[in-house]
């Protein structure tokens, strides 16, 4: 068995078969194009790649993407295999092709320096406990906005890549006392911005499940952003991808989300979902209730002499980063 990258008629075969499980309400052409594209960003040229396991006579049996995600883990700059989009050709299922697919790439990613191997599995737990991934619970939140009348007096404007250095900053400040935290840096923000604002793009007038927006909005004083969000705005309310805040107390953040909600002042609020993670403050002027483990189930296994985490205390991880 060999494991290639995947490209040419083999992707396009891997494109089709994946299509409906992961179209994300596109149509094909546009799925093929939004997979693309990430591949292309700055930091998807060099972190993110699709693979496929050949069978002896060259045909693809199985496909999955890896990602290099650069993280922090105990303070030490480590490197986890994320691998993604896990597949195996509906004919050949029950042989082993999916779990060597991820023993190859977790071999690979351990020779290039990786110390962990990451995943979010949308079949369960069972399968992954198996090849030794346990589950990292990550907590999933209502953010309730406390609504004035009017907005508060602050300049938001819309988020841009120059803003992408205050960003980087302001996530590094507020994760620096956490077990485990991805280290985000500009290229890996736009990446993670791209990604959205991409499948958005893409949607548009492809029918409702594919309508979403991604809005980026930041604080400025001084010409620099102390504070943003970044939202995908869909018909059954806003997630939270992300959020940050030059000051620990949050105040700037919280106002930004009651700036937002006061553009439409006769409307119901929204409801808000957010993947908080424990160790960020809530801002004064929220209330983050329903804490629930998220349906996405986050799951590590250490590849080198690593210890992973176990509550959701240890760990800093925006919606955003979802793979
Ligand atoms: C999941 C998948 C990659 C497994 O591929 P495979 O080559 O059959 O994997 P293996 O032969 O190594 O292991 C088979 C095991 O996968 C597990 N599995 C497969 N599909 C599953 C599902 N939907 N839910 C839970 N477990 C599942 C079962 O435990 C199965 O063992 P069993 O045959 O004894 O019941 C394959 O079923 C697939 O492509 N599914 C569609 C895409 C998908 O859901 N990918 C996972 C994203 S997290």
């Amino acid at each position: 068995m060999e494991l290639v990258t995947a490209q040419g008629p083999i992707l396009e075969e891997i494109l089709d078969a994946t299509f409906p499980v992961w179209h994300e309400g596109l149509t094909r052409d546009a799925y093929a194009r939004w997979n693309a594209a990430q591949l292309r960003t700055t930091w998807g040229v060099d972190h993110l790649r699709r693979f496929a396991l050949l069978d002896d006579r060259g045909r693809w049996v199985a496909s999955a993407k890896r990602y290099l995600w650069p993280i922090r883990l105990d303070g030490v700059a480590a490197v986890m295999c994320g691998v993604g989009a896990v597949f195996t050709r509906p004919e050949e299922r029950g042989q082993g092709y999916g779990a060597m697919i991820i023993e190859r790439l977790i071999e690979q990613s351990r020779r290039e320096g990786a110390a962990i191997a990451g995943l979010f599995s949308e079949i369960g737990d069972r399968f992954y406990q198996r090849l030794g991934f346990r589950t990292v619970p990550l907590d999933e939140v209502d953010v309730q906005v406390e609504r004035r009348n009017g907005a508060p007096a602050m300049l938001v404007r819309s988020g841009e890549q120059r803003d992408l250095p205050a960003l980087a900053s302001m996530h590094a400040t507020r994760s620096a006392d956490v077990r485990f935290v991805l280290r985000r840096d500009p290229p890996l923000i736009e990446y993670a911005l791209a990604k959205k604002r991409l499948l958005a793009g893409l949607g548009q007038g492809a029918g409702s499940r594919a309508q979403r927006q991604t809005e980026f909005f930041v604080a400025e004083e001084g010409a620099s952003a102390v504070a943003y969000v970044l939202l995908t705005v869909s018909p059954s309310g806003w997630t939270l991808e992300e959020a940050g805040d030059r000051d620990p107390a949050g105040a700037r953040l919280g106002a930004i989300l009651q700036v937002l909600l006061a553009r439409e002042p006769s409307r119901a609020a929204p409801l808000i979902r957010a993947w908080w993670p424990p160790g960020m403050p809530a801002p004064p002027q929220v209330r983050l209730e329903n804490r629930v483990p998220a349906r996405d189930i986050f799951m590590l296994r250490p590849i080198a002499d690593v210890r992973i985490p176990s509550r959701a205390e240890e760990v800093f991880y925006w919606r955003s980063d979802y793979f």
